[in-house]
């Protein structure tokens, strides 16, 4: 019969790699509680309407890229191609601005996007990811950055990583930009790509991280954001690069960093790594002002990243290549059937004191049950046979030095406590 394997874009986690995921969850919990965020959960699929409205009907994600699909009832649903919408669904909803005039939210998840797979490039892939509300000082940028700075520094992957950092302006200096773009780009229409093309009407600013050779030469002498700042986007923007500066974290000024997605406003930045090909970006993120209101809550500022956790790993790997599994502390051998639920009770006592136990499942012989525990790197096996079993004890054997010694069934959490200390 023919194998069923996993669809293409999506892989499993397999027992080997799921060590480097929990290393990286646990960096992330631990560093987004120093600053005081929380952790939010949201559906995996959401009304459809959540990111038209949310991320733009025009984008590549969204026009693309969606898994979407008419449920019973006729409603559009969606598997979330990417998470800030659905946050900022769920703060509206439940009225988190309510509770606190700033809310810090973090979130993990897998997201659903139908690109073409290659090094980096999913179609189900992960993303964790922060998003703060209430704030529209640069002082957030920088507490936002700074996560991610921390994240990327205890991963060990400061020294491989740029950070990009851009200001696309208020939506008053977007709106002139984007007619200084058109009015640039019209000339050279026939030498665009059929996407920018389209792009010139719908949204210039995408032209200017095109991939394309012929493009990115034309970008070059293309009119900059910056000349179109009001001055509280320049003062903004140079408040943001000098908290950078102050808390120590380098980056370099891109001003083609336009983001593919249409909240944005203001500060916008990605980080790259070099251990990663056409894929760099590892984490991506700006401040998106509107976006609370324009899903139908009241005015209030938002900022937040989200990174690609299979990038990460990747990058990790190209860095750092050991991630150990756990061994396990204690093996336990039953060689007699009669003994195999005293060896379960004890095992379990011994596992909710803390310790990594584990039990033979196949009655394998004693030489056998000996070669799994050296295999699997136990520090001691205990050993339950007729004798033990007759006087309620079992027989101890440290694995790293051969010693033996036979103790009392009932002393065991004792004993084991006691080598601890
Ligand atoms: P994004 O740039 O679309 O932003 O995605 C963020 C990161 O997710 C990327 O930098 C990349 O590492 C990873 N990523 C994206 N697509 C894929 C894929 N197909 N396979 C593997 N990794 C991928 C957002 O999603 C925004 N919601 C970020 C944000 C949060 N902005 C403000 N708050």
């Amino acid at each position: 019969m023919k194998q069923i394997r996993t669809v293409k874009g999506t892989h499993d986690i397999l027992p080997k790699d799921t060590p480097k995921w929990h290393l990286l969850e646990s960096i992330i919990h631990d560093v987004c509680a120093k600053f005081g965020y929380k952790e939010i959960r949201t559906p995996i699929f959401e009304n459809t309407n959540l990111f038209l409205r949310g991320v733009g009907a025009e984008t590549d994600i969204v026009s693309k890229e969606m898994y979407t699909w008419e449920d019973k009832d006729s409603t559009s649903l969606t598997l979330r191609p990417e998470l800030t919408a659905s946050v900022v669904r769920s703060y509206i909803q439940h009225s988190l601005g309510n509770q606190s005039p700033i809310q810090k939210l973090y979130y993990i998840g897998s997201l659903f996007r139908r690109e073409r797979p290659q090094k980096g490039r999913q179609r189900q892939f992960h993303q964790f990811g922060v998003e703060a509300f209430g704030s529209g000082f640069p002082e957030q940028e920088a507490e936002i950055i700074a996560i991610a700075w921390h994240i990327l520094v205890k991963c060990g992957l400061s020294k491989q990583i740029t950070l990009e950092l851009n200001s696309i302006g208020s939506q008053k200096c977007r709106l002139q930009y984007r007619q200084a773009l058109r009015e640039f780009f019209s000339p050279h229409l026939t030498e665009l790509s059929e996407t920018s093309q389209k792009r010139l009407n719908d949204n210039p600013l995408r032209i200017l991280d095109s991939k394309n050779e012929l493009e990115i030469s034309l970008v070059k002498d293309a009119p900059k954001i910056s000349e179109y700042y009001s001055k509280e986007d320049d003062s903004h923007f140079n408040d943001v690069k000098i908290f950078l500066k102050e808390i120590g974290i380098p980056f370099i000024i891109n001003s083609r960093l336009v983001r593919g997605l249409d909240y944005y406003t203001k500060t916008v930045f990605e980080f790259t790594s070099v251990d990663l090909g056409s894929q760099n970006a590892i984490l991506g993120g700006g401040r998106y002002d509107g976006l609370v209101e324009k899903l139908g809550g009241k005015p209030t500022p938002g900022i937040g990243f989200a990174a690609g956790m299979e990038r990460f790993l990747i990058a990790i790997e190209e860095n750092k290549p050991k991630f150990e599994i756990q061994p396990p502390d204690i093996y336990f051998i039953c060689l007699d059937e009669s003994g195999i639920k005293i060896s379960h009770k004890i095992a379990n006592k011994l596992r909710e004191n803390g310790y990594r136990v584990i039990c033979d499942m196949l009655r394998k012989s004693m030489k056998a049950q000996f070669r799994e525990a050296n295999k699997l790197a136990a520090k001691y096996v205990l050993i339950l046979g007729e004798d033990e079993l007759k006087n309620h004890t079992v027989e101890l054997k440290n694995l790293d030095n051969g010693n033996q010694k036979n103790i009392k069934q009932k002393n065991i959490i004792e004993f084991f406590s006691n080598l601890k200390n």
